[in-house]
């Protein structure tokens, strides 16, 4: 039985922007209960922790971490959650602060982050054989693990969650933030610039991404972010591992936040339906196609093309409503958009966890149409609300969503390949026509009910992985 610790920068219940924490929430529990892996999981103690959970951590011990001209004290507190170890590392400067991330000096304080981790497995009595870290934030432990070496024995895996976000700052901050000699920049240098996820990938003894899709997308230009030569050099190293979501959590049968539990019936999520028409204000009517979209406001996601079509696809007899917060530009838009179109569009900026079930458990659709998507979760919460994807064939997207195919009978969803607002519009339209055809909208309804995204299979893949690594004495002297 391996021991593993996660080093991430969120985790649910405690800390979330993103899937990374959701992922982060659930797959040491799906390791710990399949698997027999004992996993741990380290984060920084942000302010922005809720008292809720700050109260029940206990303090576990103290020390110092040298860091450029300071000298830092660091406090480690625990908490067991669902039989997994959680530890906290505290520090004033840098975490005392509101909301996670955004500040000028981001980057120093998870290159910070990263040596107070390394510096902590000398106080642990917890002795891992791998360190798992996740995306930049955590890359430049996976570094300083392999150059510093503080458990002998112990190999780095390094998961890619989104290879947009690097974590790049001026190369002169390595005299800073390292007591290093030159030679080791090369490892942690990409393009004239310190670079965090770089370092991960460079000195990980394993890479992986979210799904196998992405694995394959990040080792060419268009999605790799600059990054493509390394990632091919590394072929060897990195396998993509598809995420999944904690399906006693996301269960229509059970979820309290919904107000009429089913398992795959249609009448019940019909009334799920008029609920949700009725407390948003929207036309009641079981019969209309409900779309919905759930996500940050965010380039990534696809706006872009939504802003595009909005207005003629609001033309037919459809409802949309469109939930979420991001970027200003989007707000805007959205909020005026529904505005022209009182009838059939509500958008509701706000982040609502509760909302958001009942919308995946009132909606239709749900559109979904990424730039790129290492994996994506909401899909795949959708799916398991019995809501109908339509997807751009990207990342994860692709490998969990195959489009409806009426000759077949198979397939889950709907999809589009190339970035082009036109092309969303027809896969819209015609998704309209499948639901108006009663045969084939309920061949596709059943194909939605059997898709199960667990973390069964990942976590199991995972673990192999883990097993392989710890038995395998090879040292990695790549590149
Ligand atoms: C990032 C990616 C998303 C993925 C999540 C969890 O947020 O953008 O596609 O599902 O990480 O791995």
């Amino acid at each position: 039985m391996e021991n593993i610790l996660f080093v991430a920068s969120e985790c649910t219940p405690f800390v979330k922007t993103g899937g990374l924490a959701d992922v982060i929430g659930s797959l040491p529990q799906a390791l710990q209960t399949n698997e027999k892996v004992d996993v741990r999981v380290i984060l920084p103690l942000y302010d922005e922790i809720g008292e809720e959970w700050q109260n029940q951590m206990t303090y576990y011990t103290s020390f110092n971490v040298e860091f450029g001209w300071r000298n830092h004290e660091v406090s480690i507190y625990t908490l067991t959650r669902q039989s997994i170890e959680y530890y906290f590392i505290s520090n004033e400067y840098y975490f005392t602060r509101k909301g996670i991330y955004g500040y000028y000096d981001d980057g120093e304080r998870f290159v910070f982050f990263s040596h107070a981790v390394i510096e902590a497995l000398q106080h642990l009595d917890f002795v891992p054989d791998i360190l798992h870290a996740h995306d930049w934030q955590a890359g430049i432990a996976v570094a300083l693990a392999k150059i510093k070496q503080p458990i002998a024995h112990m190999k780095t895996v390094f998961t890619i969650h989104n290879i947009r976000y690097q974590g790049v700052m001026p190369l002169d901050t390595f005299a800073n933030f390292f007591q290093l000699p030159d030679e080791h920049i090369a490892g942690m240098e990409w393009g004239g610039m310190l670079n965090c996820l770089k370092s991960g990938l460079f000195h990980a003894d394993k890479i992986t991404t979210v799904s196998p899709g992405y694995a394959e997308e990040i080792k060419h230009p268009h999605y790799s972010e600059g990054l493509e030569s390394l990632l091919i050099e590394r072929d060897d190293d990195l396998v993509g591992v598809l995420n999944g979501i904690d399906i006693r959590d996301y269960n229509p049968l059970t979820d309290p936040a919904i107000p009429v539990h089913y398992r795959s019936s249609r009448v019940k999520k019909r009334e799920n339906k008029v609920l949700l028409q009725e407390k948003v204000g929207l036309p009641i009517d079981a019969d209309k196609p409900l779309y919905t979209i759930i996500t940050r406001l965010v380039e990534q996601k696809g706006l872009h093309l939504v802003q595009h079509i909005i207005h003629s696809f609001l033309e037919e007899d459809v409802q949309l409503i469109i939930l979420g917060t991001g970027d200003p530009e989007f707000e805007h838009f959205f909020a005026e958009a529904a505005r022209i179109h009182p009838n059939k569009l509500v958008t509701m900026l706000t982040f609502d966890e509760d909302l958001a079930r009942q919308l995946y458990a009132a909606a239709d659709f749900f559109i979904m149409p990424s730039q790129f998507e290492p994996c994506g979760l909401a899909q795949l919460i959708a799916l398991q609300y019995k809501t109908v994807p339509i997807v751009r064939e990207t990342g994860g997207l692709k490998d969990t969503v195959q489009a409806f195919n009426e000759v077949t009978g198979e397939g889950n969803g709907f999809s589009f390949t190339n970035y082009n607002a036109h092309d969303l519009l027809t896969v819209l339209d015609y998704s309209l026509t499948i639901y108006r055809q009663r045969e084939h909208w309920l061949k596709l309804s059943q194909n939605v009910n059997k898709s199960r995204f667990s973390w069964d299979d990942s976590a199991h893949e995972y673990a192999t992985l883990y097993r392989e690594l710890a038995e395998s004495n090879l040292t990695t002297e790549h590149v």
